[in-house]
């Protein structure tokens, strides 16, 4: 019987989503207020350690929100990664601002510290360091560099919902953070988002552009342009079940992300990510690096072959530095990215989902291994090839006098 599918990533609605869900259809309360909502943001800014937690329909439309709560606008400049979803970059550009993108740290694969003193000018006005694929930035320097420079710090956390740093929650790192509820993100309401912060002047100005841009003290007055960003009372009722059970669900991602790491660690070629000391993390997606020489082929080719298998993966992110509506800014400002690339090129996330079984990863890695190997026997055997060609073709020359 061959094996079943594995997909990438599924989310984990086993508790009360759906009780919560439908008890929320019940009472009518469908759009955007309602109690789901109002538990929701207690209980998240709770979790992460900060005072206020603002709900959102997405992750990407979170940061635009969190941008525009901090006033960044046309001519600024933001300090952002270029390994990282295509979000983070935009919402600066929806602003009317440049993303400036900073290389990564080889070790964390997050926005690199000792990169982003360089990029900064006169125009610059904060920095987005993005908690990739579950693993914490190194915040401290970050912070310390923004400090002595007057930026702002937004933590883009859509991929590491309850990891820590030094024993502190992500989104109570910066003046804001923003996370992203997408259906195969660590807690999921299909779509959903939030911004946490700590400072009580953001809050009402964060609300009011939630919300179209109306005083809250005068239905149908907008004394400024907002957006609708809301949730719906819906979404928050599965959000709600979700946290209920966000613990299990991180230790299993934990868990799973674990024994990737033990059973690919022997096979050659595969490169891992290893945690630093000071990460808590909360893993959205397992991945290594496939390095072509050592492993037998090229990443896509190990993609390929394990979806033939019935093994869903994902190639790494292309680098924003390199995709159509930032290409020419960066190099007109001659942006040279080498960790970034290098990921983006060479990287694969794994499947990563609670109900993932431990025999399901065993079978993953045993998958990658057994692809490497055949594909080094197969480049083996044409090297033999190519030996005997032209020895034969040497035996066919005229002998030397
Ligand atoms: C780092 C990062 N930022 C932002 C987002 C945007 O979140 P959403 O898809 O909920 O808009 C994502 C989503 O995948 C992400 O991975």
């Amino acid at each position: 019987m061959p094996p079943r599918t594995i997909p990438v990533s599924m989310p984990d609605l086993s508790g009360h989503e759906q009780a919560y869900a439908a008890e929320a259809v019940a009472s009518t309360w469908i759009s955007s207020s309602g109690p789901f909502l109002d538990r929701f943001e207690r209980e998240f800014a709770a979790a992460c350690g900060t005072p206020h937690a603002v709900a959102t329909s997405n992750g990407t439309t979170a940061l635009h929100l969190a941008l525009a709560t901090l006033g960044v606008g046309p001519g600024d400049e933001v300090i952002v990664p270029a390994m990282t979803y295509i979000a983070t970059a935009n919402a600066v550009t929806y602003c009317g601002a440049t993303p400036v993108f900073v290389d990564i740290d080889p070790e964390t694969w997050c926005l690199d510290p000792r990169r982003i003193e360089a990029a900064i000018t006169r125009r610059t006005k904060g920095v987005i360091p993005v908690h990739l694929l579950g693993h914490p930035a190194d915040m401290d320097p970050i912070a310390e560099l923004a400090r002595t420079h007057g930026l702002w710090v937004v933590e883009d956390a859509a991929e590491a919902t309850f990891a820590r740093y030094k024993g502190r929650p992500v989104g109570s790192l910066g003046q804001a953070a923003t996370f992203s509820f997408f259906g195969n993100k660590i807690i999921t309401c299909g779509e959903g988002g939030a911004v946490t912060f700590a400072d009580p002047g953001l809050e009402r100005r964060m609300r009011m552009l939630r919300g179209q841009g109306m005083d809250p003290a005068r239905r149908y007055h907008f004394p400024i342009v907002g957006f609708n960003y809301r949730l719906t009372n819906v979404a928050a009722a599965i959000l709600c079940g979700q946290m209920e059970r966000r613990e299990a669900i991180v230790a299993r991602r934990r868990e799973i992300v674990a024994l990737y790491a033990a059973e690919l660690a022997g096979v050659p070629g595969i490169g891992l990510r290893t945690d630093a000391p000071w990460a808590e993390t909360a893993p959205w997606m397992a991945a290594c690096l496939v390095e072509p020489g050592r492993f037998g082929c090229v990443r896509d080719d190990l993609a390929a072959t394990l979806a033939d298998r019935g093994i869903d993966t994902r190639p790494m992110f292309i680098p924003i530095h390199r995709l159509p509506p930032y290409e020419p800014a960066a190099r007109k400002r001659r942006t040279d990215l080498p960790v970034t690339d290098r990921l983006g090129s060479l990287g694969l996330m794994l499947p990563t989902y609670p109900q993932l079984t431990d025999n399901d990863v065993r079978h993953v890695c045993h998958s990658i291994g057994a692809i490497g190997a055949a594909a080094l026997r197969r480049r083996r055997a044409a090297a033999a090839r190519r030996v005997a060609a032209d020895d034969a073709a040497a035996a066919r020359l005229p002998r030397a006098a």
